[in-house]
């Protein structure tokens, strides 16, 4: 593995998300504002080619785990193609993607022969007619649906995302948990982070402690487990529950110490912090022709420009960014 990889605060930086799309068949408000948002130009997004290309100089360079993006992955046209490719990069570990499961169920048993083998799948209510509203659109039983194919396809343990919004979703968490008793997944309870168009506020914040009491006022033997460093999770089981629940603190806990994630953008964008706007483009330089140690230079670079963790909840909300759907999480 090489130094490109490596930060100035030691951080070595194996975990890479690639968002291959900025459309989305949803438009949850948490993400995007109701007008949506503008598309970057065809011209402008990264081939399948250059996806390729830049995802096999990371993985030679130490990258053992690849997480597909969008927007919504499963809505680009070659998504198996490009599973297919990547999961046959020599010292790739996890093809692992994050969809809003639309679409998904279908597509699931072509995409695992692919090659994908970790699926995080978002889901924020379990009550239909608030799904429509939080997400703008219909498809709640779509979602149960692609959740159930993936437990069925042996996804051990399907990770379920639930971002946590007070006043909308705040009153389902221990239905969530509810949920592990019998299946074997991993429901995750996101708090609320701010990006541009998504009207964050701190009042619609859950903090992680507050979600975590109210479950141990409904559940006993709830109980923490040891977390890998780099995990973006703090997990927990509860006794009799065949799955765990998880909760993802990047505003009242931040993990940054750990960090191993950086981003490539559908635009070719390198974003070296979800949180920081500073961003350097692959794209330009490959289509002028940069060679590979040309690449890993401007990589290097950027990875070393890192900032040690990101700024706080309050000046983030304040700091100009990009609006989630262009970033993938
Ligand atoms: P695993 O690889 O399965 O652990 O998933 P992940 O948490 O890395 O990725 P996922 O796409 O499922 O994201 C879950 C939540 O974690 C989303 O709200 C992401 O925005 C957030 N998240 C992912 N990576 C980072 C990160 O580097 N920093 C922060 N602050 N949040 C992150
Ligand atoms: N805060 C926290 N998590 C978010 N996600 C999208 N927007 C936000 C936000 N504002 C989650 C999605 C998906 C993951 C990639 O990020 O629900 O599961
Ligand atoms: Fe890493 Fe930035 Fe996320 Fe912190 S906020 S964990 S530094 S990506």
């Amino acid at each position: 593995s090489s130094e490109m990889l490596v930060d100035s605060f030691g951080r070595f930086h194996n975990y890479l998300r690639i968002s291959l799309t900025e459309r989305c068949n949803l438009r949850c408000q948490y993400c995007m504002p109701a007008e949506g948002v503008e598309l970057t130009p065809r011209s402008e997004l990264l081939s399948h080619d250059e996806i390729i290309r830049i995802a096999d100089l990371f993985v030679t360079s130490g990258v053992d785990k690849i997480r597909l993006t969008g927007g919504e992955p499963t809505i680009r046209k070659d998504i198996e193609d490009i599973c297919l490719h990547l999961s046959g990069l020599k010292g790739l570990k996890t093809l692992a993607m994050t969809t809003n499961g639309i679409v998904l169920s279908k597509k699931l048993p072509k995409l695992k022969e692919c090659g994908l083998n970790a699926l995080n799948i978002s889901l924020d209510t379990l009550v239909p007619a608030k799904f429509e509203f939080m997400t703008r659109r219909k498809g709640h039983s779509k979602v149960m649906e692609s959740i159930d194919a993936a437990v069925e396809l042996g996804y051990n343990p399907v990770k379920v995302n639930c971002v946590i919004m007070r006043g909308m979703n705040d009153d389902e968490i221990c239905n969530f948990v509810e949920l592990t008793r019998h299946k074997p997944i991993n429901v995750r309870f996101i708090e609320f982070m701010p990006f541009d168009g998504n009207v964050w506020n701190v009042k619609k914040l859950v903090p992680f402690a507050e979600m975590l009491d109210k479950v141990r006022q409904s559940y006993n033997g709830v109980e923490r487990l040891q977390d890998h460093p780099t995990d973006t999770a703090k997990n927990f089981r509860i006794d009799g529950h065949v799955g765990t629940i998880s909760f993802i603190t990047s505003m009242t806990e931040h993990f940054c110490a750990g960090c191993n994630r950086l981003r490539l953008l559908a635009d070719g964008n390198l974003k070296v912090c979800l949180f920081g706007p500073s961003e350097v483009s692959l794209r330009e330089p490959i289509r002028v022709g940069v060679d590979d140690a040309g690449l890993k230079e401007i990589i290097g670079a950027a990875v070393k420009r890192k900032k040690a963790k990101h700024a706080g909840m309050f000046d983030i909300a304040k700091t100009v960014n990009r609006p989630m759907i262009h970033i993938g999480g």
